[in-house]
């Protein structure tokens, strides 16, 4: 089995759409570890690819914003402008299964799938320092996260932690053979709004036979989704961000 994962969608239509083109015939099965809505100007389109074809799934904090489950007070101004933005833009039926929704981390086949930190759907790892004082929670060898929109991941060896990058500027895929007697926390990166200083989408595919797990990135048409966001109304800041990746 071959494994599709994605995370942080972030109702970007165009960079999901050349996410599945470029990945197509390399996956037999879809996940998703959240953040299917916010930012981005397509949550409903987003949400109903997901309802249709997605096997498992846990929420990320903007399905909660967006669900009505969140208290908007602690987000950013922009983040709070795109959340009521989605709230108001969805139809029903697609915030009624944001909201229903559950939360990670979710078991899947010898591994798991979650959106913050094994402990807390909410909580950024980001330093290998984040990764020490969670390891003794982890309970599967290979767990896939989100939320920081920063591809790459780290490596729990029993002295300690080793953090790995993404996917080099000039190549479009990165190998990781997983080790024996080590954990994993691997975030694939965000498909619909990267902040790791490139604006490609990002996603992994994870085939757990042969133990290895390929980060990528495809190009995408950035100017229509940003052309979305404004026509929205959502904030400039929104649209010009994905073209520098931050
Ligand atoms: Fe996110």
């Amino acid at each position: 089995m071959r494994y599709l994962i994605l995370s942080d969608i972030h109702g970007n239509w165009e960079a999901l759409q050349a996410v599945l083109a470029h990945a197509r015939s390399k996956y037999d099965r879809i996940l998703c570890c959240g953040d299917l809505v916010g930012y981005g100007a397509d949550p409903d389109a987003v949400t109903e690819w997901v309802r249709d074809n997605v096997a498992s799934i846990v929420r990320g904090n903007h399905d909660k914003a967006a669900a009505g489950l969140e208290d908007l007070e602690w987000f950013n101004p922009v983040a709070k402008q795109s959340a009521l933005w989605t709230q108001a833009a969805m139809k029903p039926e697609n915030i009624a299964y944001l909201r229903d929704l559950t939360k990670g981390p979710e078991q899947v086949n010898g591994f798991q799938i979650l959106h913050g930190s094994p402990l807390d759907e909410d909580e950024y790892v980001v330093t290998e320092r984040d990764v020490e004082q969670l390891a003794p929670y982890l309970d599967s060898e290979v767990s896939f996260f989100g939320h920081t929109h920063l591809q790459g991941g780290f490596q729990c060896h029993r002295n300690g932690v080793v953090a790995f990058g993404g996917v080099d500027d000039d190549a479009q895929d990165r190998a990781v053979e997983l080790e024996t007697d080590v954990s994993y926390l691997i975030n694939p990166g965000s498909v619909g709004q990267p902040r790791d200083g490139d604006w490609r989408a990002a996603y992994a595919v994870y085939q757990p036979e042969t133990r290895l797990v390929t980060l990528y990135r495809a190009e995408y048409d950035v100017a229509s989704a940003q052309k979305k966001i404004l026509k929205a109304g959502l904030p400039e800041l929104l649209a010009a961000r994905l073209e520098a990746g931050v």
